[in-house]
């Protein structure tokens, strides 16, 4: 679970949000949509506790950030699976090293690491690509390693922070049926995007970034595009 309480965010000074009150549930599929500027993506730091708020706690895989010490900001990390645009794998590793060595550095036994790998390369349908270099790989199949690469450590959470945002429509909800079955398993979904057609085809539980606050919302289609509308509290 997730939650935040009271909790202010600020950036150099200038608050991002005020009062938040939030709670993410075990097994919840969660978008985050607001335009661009509106504090997605610190929302998300504040999750893997890259910013730390001003007021207020936040509580996530059972750390708070008003007591946790920053010597432990690594293991809280190890609990997470976080997931970028831009995808941010080692270019001069193989697939299957990009994965392994997430597993390398906390000391995981060889063969443990083998299993680990090759199973989570197989929840994103990547078991044959494991010795391929990531250059070689379509955008859509790099972001898949990355995610294959944020589960490796069976995370209690996967972040993800506009994972659709270097990809094609087609491909975009490709990588949203992948974070839709790890999200079936039980693992806790956060997905930050200004891609509403992407909440559209799938829609779950969205807070909408409005101001220094958030609100629930639901996405409706319009003639326009897809817009945020029901905003309810
Ligand atoms: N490192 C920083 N220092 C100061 N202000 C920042 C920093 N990063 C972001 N901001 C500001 O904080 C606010 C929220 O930015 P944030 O990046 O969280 O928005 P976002 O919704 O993720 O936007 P985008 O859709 O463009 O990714 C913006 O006003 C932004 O200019
Ligand atoms: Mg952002």
């Amino acid at each position: 679970m997730i939650s935040f309480i009271n909790v202010d965010l600020e950036l150099n000074k200038k608050p991002v949000f005020t009062n938040l009150n939030l709670t993410v549930q075990h097994g919840e599929l969660l978008y985050i949509v607001g335009r661009s500027g509106s504090g997605k993506s610190t929302l998300l730091k504040s999750m893997y506790m890259d910013i730390r708020p001003k007021k207020g706690e936040i509580h996530i895989a059972g750390y708070n950030s008003r007591t946790i010490k920053n010597r432990e900001i690594p293991l809280l990390r190890r609990k997470l699976g976080i997931v970028f645009q831009d995808f941010r794998l080692l270019e001069d590793r193989s697939v299957y090293d990009n994965l392994a060595f997430v597993l390398k550095v906390t000391g995981t036994k060889e063969k443990l690491i083998k299993n680990s790998v090759m199973q989570a390369l197989e929840s994103v349908g990547l078991q044959d690509a494991a010795r391929e270099m990531p250059f070689r790989l379509s955008g859509g199949e790099q972001q898949r390693v990355a995610i294959a690469r944020a589960l490796v450590r069976e995370p209690l959470v996967i972040l993800a922070d506009e994972p659709t945002g270097n990809l094609d429509p087609d491909t975009s909800l490709e990588i949203l049926e992948y974070l839709k079955k790890i999200n079936q398993k039980g693992i806790i979904v956060v997905v930050g995007t200004h891609d509403y057609e992407l909440v559209r085809h799938s829609p779950s539980r969205t807070l909408l970034i409005e101001g220094l606050n958030i609100h629930e919302t639901s996405i409706e289609p319009s003639l326009t595009g897809f817009r945020p509308t029901g905003k309810t509290a």
